[in-house]
């Protein structure tokens, strides 16, 4: 059995007199894909958020574990959780917060240029995941030209160039046709749980959820039930 990536415990979070999470231990393994389900207003994305090192939780504490060791993401100043972000981890919103003046390969390439890769090698590594996501031929359109699947095809390279450990998505499907999003969420997955890397993702879809290999479900802040799929 694999390890721990991602190891949280006791997270609290209130945003003035709302609650947004009342305690919520949570660690998802190496190579997991963990779907964070419940109602909207239920404190899915906060807890994606404080995973992610993007909110620092009230009370609790976040870990992150990777071959370099422990890393108390809880205990990081603002820069060294920003740089923990850009270096491990990948993040897939719903709308996929693409530059719409950028190309996709451009777009692709940023993510690899912060990190302070030179532009040409950084295009050249991001063809390569635009045509492993099914995109060759498309690196060069702007993201208006592509269709809603293939642009969020191009936020998932996005956030799986730098070599992310884990990705973090919240709603990736939620802006399209279940067909679309059956295959997006098979790119996805390919690219990730696929390549022995970890996927954490929020839905409302319980079609979504059953491809991942864990469902977790949240209710006022709370876990309040687990399932592993088959
Ligand atoms: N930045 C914020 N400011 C104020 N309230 C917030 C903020 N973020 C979340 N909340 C509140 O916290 C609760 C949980 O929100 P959220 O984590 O976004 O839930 P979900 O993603 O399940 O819809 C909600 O009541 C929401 O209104
Ligand atoms: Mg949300």
């Amino acid at each position: 059995m694999s390890s721990f990536v991602i190891e949280a415990a006791g997270l609290s979070r209130s945003f003035g007199s709302t609650r947004a999470l009342a305690g919520v231990d949570l660690s998802v393994r190496t190579g997991e894909s963990l779907a964070i389900m419940g109602a909207s207003g239920s404190g899915k994305t906060t807890l994606l958020h404080c995973l992610a090192g993007i909110t620092r939780p009230d009370a609790g504490t976040v870990g992150f574990v990777s071959g370099a060791g422990r890393v108390e993401v809880t205990g990081l100043g603002e820069r060294e959780r920003s740089r923990l972000r850009r270096e491990a981890f990948g993040f897939v919103f719903q709308q996929g917060l693409l530059i719409p003046e950028l190309t996709a390969v451009e777009n692709v390439a940023l993510a690899l240029m912060l990190n302070g890769m030179p532009r040409a090698r950084a295009e050249e590594h991001g063809r390569g995941w635009l045509a492993a996501l099914g995109l060759a031929g498309m690196e060069d359109r702007r993201i208006g030209q592509l269709s809603g699947g293939q642009a969020q095809r191009v936020a998932i390279a996005r956030a799986q160039v730098t070599g992310a450990s884990v990705v973090f998505a919240d709603e990736p499907t939620g802006a399209l046709d279940s067909a679309t999003s059956a295959d997006v969420m098979r790119a996805l997955l390919d690219s990730t749980t696929g390549q022995g890397r970890t996927l954490i993702l929020v839905t409302h879809d319980a079609e979504v959820a059953g491809r991942c290999s864990r469902i977790v479900d949240m209710r006022d802040g709370r876990i309040v039930g687990e399932r592993v799929s088959a």
